[in-house]
């Protein structure tokens, strides 16, 4: 196996999440799910594995679709993925071929949509809910579940809402709601939400511009994990052996303890030893954790978590700031009240909305809460990376 931070990977590359996507085919048996977790802990690459081996009795379609800004273009990307499933099988596929049949498609090759000025009146919902009807009717023939993998939904959801208006991405998430509820879909088929922007972001913004629905509240949460140290070690020395790199055998441990289970981080770290090219010291490893954090060029994209604060917590900047600086400081969880005391030193006047904030920073994945109702801060390279950014050290 070789070291290839942020690529697309073979299949039989993707490490460590048997246990984790078995769990979401179970869960997918009951319910469509939101699956959501930090940037880069491997949610397409999780998607991508699901696609590629699915359990018996599932069709999954996947639909990425952080290109896409419209409502038409959402539902003529489904289409199309429908349409490939679809040809050949002359019997099924009535709603959509007659429904662009009518506006002059054809049913021989790729599928081609009408310009803008030629689509009727509830073009994009009908041809969504067509593609959709039309799947889960074939499959359902052959004896088979659909689960459509929508990739990057929020990210989508909020392009939509900033190009056609809040209205038309408000539709968009109950036009899929109610297909998942419908008698004809429903239980022929899930979908899996997936993003590393979350959902609550997006419903916040368009419950802002009076939207009341509760559009995934039949759906299952499911946030994905780091890996589990041994199985990051595992991943770290299989790397390392691909890459032809020997030396001290904690070293796979070692990075897995310094890349806090994040697949990405250990692909980074090793694709750095590589450069090294000789056998591998505790030493190196530091060394190279170290370079990946304070590199100019920034290639782990720590900065974009700095970033997006700004965006994600409007008005609060400087509280969020002072929590987190605190929470990264810090080596032992600490109490609720102690957070408060930090925000209120930086501006903030009502307690309630700091507990607000911690509960959003959470959700955000920035701290963890404990059983005991404690916070650390989440992630540990993460951590890092911030003590040295905000000069805390
Ligand atoms: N299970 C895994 N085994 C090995 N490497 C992995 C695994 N998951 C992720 N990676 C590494 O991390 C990189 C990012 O993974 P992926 O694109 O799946 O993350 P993501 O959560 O979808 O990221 P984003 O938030 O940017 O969409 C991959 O290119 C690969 O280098
Ligand atoms: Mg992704």
């Amino acid at each position: 196996m070789k070291a290839a931070p942020g690529a697309q990977l073979p299949i039989k590359d993707i490490f460590g999440r048997d246990e984790f996507i078995a769990g979401v085919w179970r869960v997918l048996d009951g319910n469509s799910i939101r699956m959501e977790a930090e940037r880069r802990i491997g949610k397409t690459s999780i998607l991508d594995k699901m696609a590629a081996e699915p359990p018996i009795g599932w069709e999954p379609v996947s639909v990425y679709l952080e290109q896409v800004h419209s409502a038409a273009e959402f539902a003529e990307q489904v289409c199309e993925k429908v349409h490939e499933r679809l040809t050949g099988w002359k019997k099924q596929g009535r709603r959509l071929l007659s429904f662009l049949g009518l506006l002059g498609g054809s049913h021989l090759g790729p599928i081609k949509f009408p310009e803008t000025k030629n689509r009727p009146d509830g073009y994009w919902k009908k041809l969504l809910t067509g593609a959709i009807e039309d799947l889960v009717e074939q499959q359902a023939a052959a004896g088979k579940r659909v689960v459509f993998l929508f990739d990057e939904m929020p990210w989508m959801v909020s392009a939509i809402a900033g190009s056609e208006g809040e209205q038309t991405a408000m539709q968009v998430l109950d036009v899929l709601r109610s297909l998942r509820q419908s008698r004809t879909t429903g239980q022929g088929f899930r979908m899996v939400l997936c993003g590393s922007v979350g959902l609550h972001h997006v419903l916040g913004t368009l419950r802002q511009h009076g939207y009341k629905n509760q559009p995934v509240n039949d759906m299952m949460l499911i946030e994905v994990p780091t890996l589990d140290l041994p199985v990051a070690a595992d991943l770290a020395a299989q790397l390392l052996a691909g890459e032809g790199l020997t030396g001290d055998p904690t070293a796979p441990q070692l990075i897995a303890e310094r890349s806090g289970g994040f697949p990405y981080y250990i692909h980074w770290i090793v694709s750095e030893l590589r450069v090294g090219g000789k056998p591998v010291t505790p030493g190196d490893v530091d060394l190279v954790v170290r370079k990946l954090l304070t590199a100019s060029h920034d290639p782990c994209k720590l900065r974009h978590f700095r970033e997006r604060i700004a965006g994600y917590y409007p008005k609060e900047e400087k509280v969020v700031l002072a929590l987190l600086d605190h929470a990264a400081k810090s080596t032992t969880p600490l109490a609720q009240r102690e957070l408060i005391e930090v925000a209120k030193k930086s501006g903030a006047t009502d307690e309630d909305q700091v507990r607000e904030l911690l509960h959003l920073l959470s959700v955000d994945h920035y701290l963890n809460r404990d059983m005991d109702g404690r916070y650390t801060f989440r992630h540990t390279l993460l951590r890092q990376w911030w003590v040295i950014e905000r000069g805390l050290n």
